[in-house]
């Protein structure tokens, strides 16, 4: 299987930014363990802090792609074009927050993705990334 984790705005910076809400492992470290972990899947990464980088990604995989794992980051509950993105494509996305973004600003209870993903994963630490690509094997 084909699995594409998508990572937006800021999370380059995980282990660095805001510590005791995000943790202090880097996203690529974590990606390691997964690839090893997850030696059967075909697993993918990308991040960037451009909205429009993130819609060509998805337009890119969307439609050969079994799955994506989706952090939007704070586009989550900015973007009408990344929702959009994901109800145009075939390939099944499921969102994921590190932070349970219930328990913070109420600005983070809204998500513009998730009436046209699969699910929502938050809460979880980075373990929601391994919840999230579980859930498509
Ligand atoms: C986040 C939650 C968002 O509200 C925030 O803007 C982020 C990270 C998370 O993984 O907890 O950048 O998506």
């Amino acid at each position: 299987k084909k699995i594409l984790i998508l990572n937006g705005p800021n999370l380059n910076l995980l282990g660095v930014r805001e510590k005791s809400i995000y943790g202090s492992q880097d996203f690529l470290s974590y990606f390691e363990e997964l690839k090893k972990e997850f030696s059967a899947v075909e697993l993918h990464y990308f991040q960037s802090n451009h909205e429009g980088a993130l819609i060509d990604k998805i337009h890119e995989v969307g439609f050969s792609f079994d799955g994506i794992v989706f952090n939007a980051g704070a586009y989550t509950h900015t973007s009408v074009a990344l929702g959009d993105a994901i109800a145009a494509v075939t390939t099944s996305v499921i969102e994921v927050h590190i932070s349970n973004v219930h328990k913070r600003e109420a600005f983070r209870h809204h998500s513009y993705l998730a009436q046209n993903c699969v699910g929502v994963i938050c809460g979880f630490g980075l373990n929601s990334y391994r919840l999230g690509v579980q859930s498509f094997l």
